[in-house]
């Protein structure tokens, strides 16, 4: 069911170092992505599979995991991602622009929902370095990364909760590692 993938497909940023995403499952994701609708069909978006073990590292010190648990300083050693898929696009033939912008939100999603039904989590990661993801994966010249999405055997406990009146939005995490992600109640979400 489609809804039981939404529900697990949570923002992960602990991973298990084994199994890792293949080429063949990689190139699954990239074909997910693009498949996906874009803006009057431009297709900008490119895609660039990492799973080589040295350009994990590479990329993994370009990101910023979990910017509201800072002191955390996620992922926590020995849990980094074990494959990513970044999200590009080619400036000579385009420009950045929300519908961009819209297209990789799609793709990623699609992307993540996919990777869920395989058995992986992921993350979506908008904080990075674009001069440092370049310099981790030489990309082809003109190619500008827009999202960074981590991937692999996901090691977290992540529950949702309905957000109380007032609370922070902030994910949160408990003495037992469990990690919180308060949502909007849907009477609150649905506008009248
Ligand atoms: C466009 C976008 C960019 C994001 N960038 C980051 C990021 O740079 N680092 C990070 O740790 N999480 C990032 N996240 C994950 C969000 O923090 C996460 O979606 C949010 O906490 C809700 O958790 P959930 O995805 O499990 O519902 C991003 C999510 C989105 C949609």
């Amino acid at each position: 069911m489609l809804k039981e993938l939404i529900l697990k497909n949570r923002s992960c940023r602990g991973y298990a170092q084994t199994p890792r995403p293949t080429e063949e499952e990689l190139k699954e994701l990239a074909d997910c992505a693009r498949l996906c609708p874009s803006a009057s069909n431009r297709q900008p978006l490119r895609c660039r599979l990492v799973n080589d073990q040295a350009e994990c590292v590479a990329l993994q010190a370009a990101t910023r995991w979990g910017g509201a648990l800072r002191e955390l300083h996620l992922p926590y050693p020995g849990t980094e991602a074990t494959a990513f898929l970044v999200l590009c696009y080619d400036s000579a033939s385009a420009k950045d622009s929300p519908m961009l912008r819209i297209d990789t939100g799609i793709a990623a999603q699609t992307v993540l929902l996919r990777a869920t039904e395989m058995g992986y989590s992921g993350l979506m990661i908008a904080a990075f370095e674009p001069d440092g993801v370049k310099r981790a994966l030489t990309l082809p010249e003109g190619f500008e990364p827009v999202l960074v999405i981590a991937l692999g055997k996901g090691a977290e406990t992540i529950v949702l909760e309905d957000r109380a009146d007032g609370e922070e939005r902030a994910y949160w995490r408990d003495e037992k590692g469990v990690h919180h992600v308060p949502k909007v109640p849907l009477e609150k979400f649905i506008i009248r």
